[in-house]
């Protein structure tokens, strides 16, 4: 069974000049501990998905499920990380990272939190920073905090949506392998929102393309490749095949089938 299902999910925002169609029949299927990237044009409803996973929004159609169960409110088990991590400035980078745990385990006792945090924070390499404040890091350093608060409270979901879109291509090259790094000691379930394409190859067990907006589902890609895959892999000859063919069901959702 699929962590997360979604199927045949259409929704239009209501807006002053009427309603604004923005999924049209969305389906995605994520099995448990797995990676799905997710790619479509700009505008396209990228985002909205994102606020349906996450319980934030109800589609009109269609259903969204966790574990086979509706998702009808906001879910503590997820986790969400963006492309400008919101860290808090008054507090240390480790009080950041302890943040979700104070909310969603109250209980559990300042120590663990800390040697919790200390644990992801030595897994993105920032051992060393935990008692900086946010505005002493560079931007690659804050991505790799703000993933460490994304997942430590062991969400069941991550959800990302572009969370190194504002880097350079190096440090976010970096920030690939340190996301395949922690998925190999931390299994969890993501939804990555990316206009990178070899982003989606490196990150993804599978791509999906959505269609320009309203979104639907236009071809879901696997990606079979090893786990344990290296940036080189991206220009091997069959990652190169995948993004030749994510390139062209780009320009299709884009409607500029034939352009080049
Ligand atoms: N709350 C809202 N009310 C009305 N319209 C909205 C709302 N949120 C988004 N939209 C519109 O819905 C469409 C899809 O928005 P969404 O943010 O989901 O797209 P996206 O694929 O994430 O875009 P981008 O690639 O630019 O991040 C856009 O036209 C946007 O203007
Ligand atoms: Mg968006």
């Amino acid at each position: 069974m699929n962590l997360i299902d979604i199927k045949g999910v259409s929704h239009a925002y209501r807006t002053p000049s009427g309603p604004l169609p923005v999924l049209a029949g969305l389906d995605l299927g994520v099995p448990a501990g797995t990676f799905a990237a997710v790619v479509g044009p700009s505008g396209c409803g990228k985002s909205t998905l994102t606020r349906l996973v996450a319980g934030l929004m109800i589609p009109d159609t269609g259903e969204v499920r966790l574990h086979g169960e509706r998702v009808r409110s906001p879910r503590k088990t997820v986790g969400m990380a963006f492309q400008n991590p919101v860290l808090l400035e008054w507090r240390t980078i480790l009080d950041n990272v302890i943040l979700p745990l104070e909310i969603v385990a109250p209980r559990t006792s300042r120590a663990s939190r800390v040697a919790r945090a200390e644990e992801l924070l030595a897994l993105v390499g920032l051992s060393g920073f935990e008692g900086k404040k946010p505005s002493e890091l560079s931007g690659g350093m804050r991505q790799r905090a703000s993933l460490c608060r994304s997942i430590v409270h062991k969400p069941e979901v991550l959800i990302m949506d572009e969370p190194f879109g504002a880097l350079d291509n190096f440090t976010r090259e970096d920030l690939w392998q340190t996301m395949r790094d922690l998925r190999a000691k931390e299994p969890f379930t993501c939804v990555l929102i990316t206009h990178d394409l070899r982003e989606s190859v490196f990150l993804g067990d599978q791509v999906i393309v959505l269609s320009g907006r309203p979104a639907r589902t236009q071809r879901v890609m696997p990606v079979d490749l090893p786990a344990d895959r290296t940036i080189d892999i991206l220009y091997e000859p069959r990652a190169v095949a995948m993004l030749h063919d994510l390139r062209d069901e780009i320009r299709i959702a884009q409607g500029r089938e034939g352009a080049h």
